[in-house]
């Protein structure tokens, strides 16, 4: 068995080496990396700034508090926890403070793009409230409003609607949706734990003045720690804290939330909105370069992208999406196989894949660069070695930073 120190730099060695187009990761600067591996995580801070069951806590204290006033410039909002540990338990506090158990709650399918934590029956969510599902349009792979809005009249006990997913390529209209859910009576709830920091940089539409409350991850579009957020309306503010702390959760992370405030001084300055106007500028020229090569062999759902992924069916390639999944990673290329709305695969296999831009992104990748990708994701698709070619790829792209 090798040591974790050696595993740590085999590691390193992996991700600086390998080309990782999987939508949900990101790098996370030498700042937010540092603030992680500090004394904060020695420790314990029960409760929030200025009242906490611990003392010795008036640094902690200064850390949340920066942390919380950051998040709340970011989001334009009136309240925000930076305790959650994950973007799931973002979700299962913000269920906790909106709703009761057993209560009815309308969501985006997990088999269309939407998360387990939004009511999946393996999932707490599923456990403790009921969940209906609304999905995408066959036709054009974009959210079914009919059917949101037809199920929210045949269910008039429905007491919250969650929109965001983790595998839909378009821009939501929060505001539309929001104001379907009111006019129905329901709470309205966005996860934007993929998108947010393209909400955050201002390049897709923030829900954050629509929702009762908006929950997500730290550590995927927004490049923090590994962790969750939310933020609120002052109305809400505490039962939200109260179902974070001591609702469903102990002690918070102190080093993550220091790590979750160096994020947000960094998503505050201008040259995090050009990273995530690069981003999308990025995802939407890998959507051309499949279309490009062959518009049936990699069909691209809903025939483009509007934020940070791409998703891809690749049954014309007469591959699943696990054996694509393999055999790019053989090649150091990491892409992750996908449900693709209504596939007649099972979920090990599926008929897709989902790429994503915001990791490539952060070396400073820009169009061209994934046109590149999509071209050495073909070649390997095709059974040939391009190992030697990602090796040049990624020196090249570390040689010019
Ligand atoms: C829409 C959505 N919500 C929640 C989560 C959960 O995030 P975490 O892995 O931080 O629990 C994800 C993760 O992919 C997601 O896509």
């Amino acid at each position: 068995m090798p040591t974790i120190e050696e595993l740590i730099l085999r590691e390193r060695d992996r991700q600086t080496h390998s080309i990782n187009l999987i939508a949900s990761e990101n790098f996370v600067s030498d700042y937010v990396l540092r603030c992680m591996g500090t004394v904060f995580t020695n420790k314990y801070a029960e409760g929030y700034p200025g009242k906490r069951w611990y003392g010795g806590c008036e640094f902690t204290d200064q850390v949340e508090q920066h942390a919380i006033d950051l998040a709340k410039q970011l989001f334009k909002a009136e309240h925000a926890n930076v305790q959650p540990h994950s973007g799931t338990q973002s979700n299962l506090a913000a269920y906790m403070a909106l709703i009761k158990p057993g209560d009815k709650v309308l969501a985006f399918k997990l088999e269309h793009g939407g998360h387990l934590s939004h009511g999946a029956a393996f999932n707490a969510s599923g456990k403790f409230y009921k969940f209906v599902h609304y999905g995408v349009r066959r036709e054009d792979g974009r959210i079914d409003e009919d059917e949101y809005t037809r199920l929210l009249k045949e269910n008039p006990d429905i007491k919250l609607v969650v929109t965001g997913a983790s595998s839909y390529p378009r821009a939501i209209d929060f505001k539309r949706l929001a104001g379907i859910a009111r006019e129905h009576g329901a709470l309205f709830m966005a996860d934007v734990a993929h998108i947010s920091g393209l909400v955050a940089a201002g390049v897709h539409q923030s829900p954050v003045d629509v929702a009762d409350m908006v929950t997500m991850s730290t550590h995927k579009t927004i490049r923090g720690p590994r962790g969750g957020m939310v933020v609120c309306s002052a109305k809400w503010a505490s039962k939200l804290d109260r179902a974070v702390f001591p609702g469903g959760q102990g002690g918070p992370l102190v080093h993550i939330v220091a790590a979750k405030a160096a994020m947000l001084e960094e998503a505050l300055r201008p040259d995090f909105v050009q990273y995530q106007k690069q981003v999308i500028a990025n995802a939407k020229a890998m959507a051309k370069a499949f279309t490009d090569i062959d518009s049936r062999k990699y069909r691209v759902l809903t025939g483009g992208t509007d934020n940070h992924m791409v998703m891809v069916d690749i049954s014309g390639t007469g591959k699943s999406g696990i054996e694509v999944e393999n055999l790019l990673g053989e090649q150091k290329i990491y892409v992750n196989k996908n449900f693709i709305p209504y596939d007649p695969l099972p979920v090990t296999q599926t008929s897709g894949i989902r790429v994503g831009s915001p990791l490539l992104t952060t070396l400073g990748a820009k169009e061209a660069d994934f046109v590149q990708v999509v071209q050495l994701i073909d070649k390997a698709v095709n059974g040939e070695n391009v190992a030697g070619e990602v090796q040049k790829f990624m020196a090249d792209l570390s040689s010019r930073r």
